[in-house]
């Protein structure tokens, strides 16, 4: 009989499901809610209401796509956290209820645990042990993968989250939310010929929030003396963020292949499908010798086909949990 897991992923403002059988992702379907854009940020409210609206359309789309019955179903695994609390709570509630009608087994999923395990929705994938630099709208870590269920956090942000060092950077510029992908575009026709200070933290954390500071009093200065400073030099604005946060990240990746001699290095997180930060692994892996896996785009941001993949693998250890689970939203890996 194969094994073949309904995945549900509700921990922001995507409600997504997918259907994995065999470790193999047959379906990744994802509702994206556009209602937080007029806001400038994600709205915890108006996004967990979203997700009662998306869940039974998007799930029911991943069943049929993937081809599967319910009956076929052989476990339902969801994310448990962290995330926002009420968006978790639609869906862990759905896949309690789903798990209980059709008496199937409940998987807890942690979500950053998931967007280190996307590498294995598709070959290549790395092999154990590797580094994996975890970059999203909210975290920024750098994993220890010793083996698909032994993850070892190795440093992490002190505070603001690159995606949203990203995200505020754009908010200053006037950009919509989210402004990463807007940023990157723009980024692709500018030079980045303004200089921003590279935070001195010692280890293999990281700090954004020294940048967001510096960002915004540089542009008072400038738009003190030219009102159409921002207009006017956009693009070289955004090449010159870009490549500071790159570079801090991709200065402490090269810190931790020093310090444990792992030269497997994966990305994941929304923050990977950034083209600088792409680029720039793959010539820095070319150059230091090292392996890099960069995970298909569908499998960057949040999705449930992660959370399919993860669910497998606790599926083969057998770590099931009961129906009296609830959601978390602060959850150590
Ligand atoms: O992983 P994700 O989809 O959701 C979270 O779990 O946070 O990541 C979303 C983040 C946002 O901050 C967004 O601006 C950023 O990923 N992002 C990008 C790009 N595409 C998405 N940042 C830079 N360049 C991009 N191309
Ligand atoms: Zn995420």
């Amino acid at each position: 009989m194969p094994i073949t897991i309904l995945a549900i992923e509700s921990s922001c403002d995507d409600t997504a499901a997918a259907i994995i059988r065999d470790g193999h992702v047959l379906s990744n379907c994802v509702a994206s809610q556009e209602a937080h854009r007029q806001y400038g940020g994600v709205v915890p409210e108006v996004a967990s209401r979203a997700h009662q609206v998306h869940i039974i359309p998007v799930v029911d789309q991943a069943i049929k796509k993937a081809g599967v019955s319910k009956e076929e179903l052989s476990a339902v695994a969801f994310t448990r956290g962290p995330g926002l609390i009420g968006s978790l709570i639609v869906g862990v509630s759905f896949a309690k209820a789903l798990g209980l009608s059709l008496q199937i087994p409940l998987i807890e999923v942690h979500h950053l645990v998931a967007h280190v395990l996307a590498h294995f929705a598709e070959p290549p994938y790395p092999t154990f042990p590797f580094l994996c630099l975890t970059v999203s709208g909210g975290h920024t870590q750098i994993v220890l993968v010793r083996d698909y269920l032994d993850l070892e956090v190795i440093g992490k942000t002190q505070d603001d989250a690159a995606g949203e060092a990203f995200d505020k950077t754009g908010k200053l510029l006037g950009l919509d939310y989210p402004a990463g992908p807007e940023i990157d575009r723009l980024a692709a026709q500018g030079v980045p010929r303004f200089s921003f200070p590279e935070p001195q933290i010692p280890g293999l954390d990281f700090s954004f929030s020294g940048l967001k500071t510096s960002i915004l009093y540089f542009l008072k200065r400038e738009l003190a003396n030219n009102p159409e400073f921002i207009s006017e030099n956009l693009a070289d604005i955004c090449a010159s963020v870009q490549d500071r946060i790159v570079s801090i990240l991709l200065h402490k990746l090269t810190l931790a292949v020093t310090l444990t001699g792992i030269k497997q290095v994966a990305l994941a997180g929304g923050v990977s499908a950034n083209s600088a930060l792409r680029k720039g692994l793959q010539e820095l892996g070319n150059q230091q010798g090292w392996q890099t896996f960069i995970p298909p785009f569908q499998y960057c941001t949040d999705n449930a086909g992660m959370i399919g993949v993860t669910g497998y693998y606790k599926y083969l250890a057998g770590e099931f949990t009961t129906q009296d689970i609830e959601p978390v939203a602060r959850w150590d890996m």
